[in-house]
């Protein structure tokens, strides 16, 4: 963590959560964390959620987002929503090529592309997700997979677009199997990823932008990870899901 960098702690709930336990969910981590001055927590429900929460967020150092998003602004695509609907909801941020939206959606490094101009365009901030499977880590092809993922995801946009934008490393190998990559191993690849990111942006963006990290992070292992210099803020789903664990993970220590 660098503390030019305000950590983000964001919970991915996937496709858990009704409207009710949503908001039973906001209402109680509010109440038992209070404000939040030196961090900020993100809160990624189902689309079916965002409405009942998005007023309830009212504590500082609260934001909302989605968990995905159309490039379209509007049309006939059946079943999908736009940038600018999710901006309507209240929204700040929406997740972007999250490895499950790549595996069983077919998601590309072309529509994560689209998706992140899309929701830079429409005033949010995407969380652009980029990560190795296990078999690449063990080719030793990591770092040219998450390179070209983000010279996917950030092709043809100017540094000026980048602001606020956020970027999630996940190790596919880390996601919902409780086997995290360890806080040395997440640095490297984060130190890579700033560097790729300089290296496409400039010096400028490179100390701004935050990095997540996700892939089973827990209150058993988030100090230690957000120890590391260029982590600054996990990217959370199992953990994100009960109030208890949520909270240790916002009050991480470093
Ligand atoms: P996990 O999921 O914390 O359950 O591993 C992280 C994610 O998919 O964003």
């Amino acid at each position: 963590m660098n503390p030019d960098r305000r950590p983000l702690i964001a919970a991915n709930w996937k496709m858990h959560k009704t409207l009710g336990e949503a908001v039973a969910f906001v209402e109680s981590i509010q109440e038992q964390t209070g404000p939040c001055a030196d961090r900020e927590v993100l809160i990624a429900p189902p689309f079916t959620a965002l409405r009942g929460i998005s007023g309830k967020l009212s504590l500082h150092g609260y934001s909302l987002g989605a968990q995905n998003c159309h490039w379209e602004q509007k049309g006939a695509f059946t079943g999908e929503i736009s940038a600018a609907m999710l901006k309507d909801m209240g929204c700040a941020y929406v997740i972007v090529g999250h490895s499950e939206r790549r595996q069983l959606f077919g998601e590309t490094d072309e529509t994560v592309r689209l998706k992140t101009s899309a929701a830079i365009g429409a005033g949010l901030a995407p969380v652009v997700c980029v990560g190795e499977a296990l078999e690449e880590r063990e080719r030793g092809d990591a770092f040219e997979v998450i390179g070209r993922q983000l010279e996917g995801a950030f092709q043809g946009l100017g540094p000026e677009r980048m602001n606020g934008v956020v970027i999630a490393y996940e190790p596919v190998w880390a996601i919902g199997t409780g086997r995290t990559a360890t806080p040395g191993q997440a640095q490297e690849v984060h130190a890579f990823i700033r560097s790729r990111i300089s290296s496409i942006f400039g010096k400028a963006i490179e100390k701004s932008v935050r990095i997540l990290y996700g892939g089973s992070v827990k209150p058993s292992n988030v100090d230690a990870l957000m120890a590391e210099p260029d982590i600054d803020g996990a990217l959370v789903g199992g953990a994100s899901l009960e109030v208890g664990s949520f909270k240790s993970l916002i009050q991480f220590n470093v």
